[in-house]
């Protein structure tokens, strides 16, 4: 067991990729805290959790508010004193497939707000906690479109900034025992993703990564809840500021 007597903070754990993480976490030994705007998603991901033979508690926070974010480490704190792992998983594209010209001001600032305002946020209140330990472990959520995407400019400009703001992290938490790195996965399949777009269209994309892609397939969020596991282990000791690629091999 990698993550024995750890407590981690997993957001967007009602998610696909978020479960994912909270599940193998806990399969690894972790107290799990399942975080998310989702309250029926936390509840089930507990639930698999538990069956598993797991152990977590649900804790429902909107990143996108500061006030929601201090108050779930504020209850972290209480309840447990201490935090080792926080893997900032919450997160989404509000703005896809726009022509530059077309950038919506509100959109924009909805995908700012969702996936770096909240990620620096909460970074902000786990070195709060993690300092004083002497101890931690950030993992933050990017994507491969860090590297530019054509379409998809606020959520790159976001997801880029992440890979910068944990940098800058690993630049400033190295001194206290604390790493920082972020995942950068090309397409993953997550219900929520198939259902937004449809079997049919979802089927296409999938393809046409499949074939691009290296490896000859898309990843499961099994994929990146390994990787994010082997962050926030001590398997990754003196890994920190840095970016994973979980592509297939994609934009080598
Ligand atoms: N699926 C992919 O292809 C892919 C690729 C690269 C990166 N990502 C990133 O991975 C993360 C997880 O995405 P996913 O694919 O599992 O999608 P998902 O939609 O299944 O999961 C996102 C989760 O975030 C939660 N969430 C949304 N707004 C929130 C808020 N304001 N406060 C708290 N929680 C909120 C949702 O309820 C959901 O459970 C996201 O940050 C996404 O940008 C996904």
């Amino acid at each position: 067991m990698r993550l024995l007597e750890k407590i981690a903070l997993v957001t967007g754990a009602a998610g696909g990729i978020g479960r994912a993480v909270a599940l193998r976490f806990a399969g690894e030994g972790a107290f799990v805290i399942v975080s998310d705007i989702n309250a029926p998603g936390c509840a089930e991901t507990l639930d698999f959790l538990e069956r598993s033979g797991g152990c977590g508690v649900v804790v429902l926070a909107d990143v996108t508010e500061e006030k929601e974010i201090q108050a779930l480490y504020r209850q972290i704190e209480e309840d447990y004193g201490r935090l080792d792992i926080v893997v900032n998983i919450a997160g989404g594209d509000c703005e896809p497939v726009a022509d530059v010209e077309e950038i919506d001001y509100l959109k924009m600032s909805a995908n700012l707000d969702l996936n770096l305002k909240s990620c620096i946020i909460s970074c902000r209140e786990a070195a709060r906690l993690m300092k004083p330990q002497g101890f931690g472990k950030i993992v933050n959520m990017s994507s491969l479109v860090y590297r530019g995407s054509p379409n998809q400019f606020s959520y790159s400009a976001a997801k880029g900034g992440i890979y910068a703001f944990t940098r800058s992290l690993a630049l400033s938490l190295g001194r206290y025992g604390i790493t920082a790195n972020a995942l950068a996965p090309a397409l993953v399949e997550v219900p929520a993703f198939v259902a937004a777009l449809g079997s049919e269209r979802w089927e296409m994309l999938r393809k046409e990564c499949a074939q691009r892609y290296p490896l000859g397939r898309v990843a499961t969020p099994d994929d990146v809840a390994r990787c994010a596991l082997f962050l926030a282990s001590d398997d990754a000791a003196f890994i920190t500021g840095q970016i994973l690629e979980i592509s297939g091999g994609a934009r080598l």
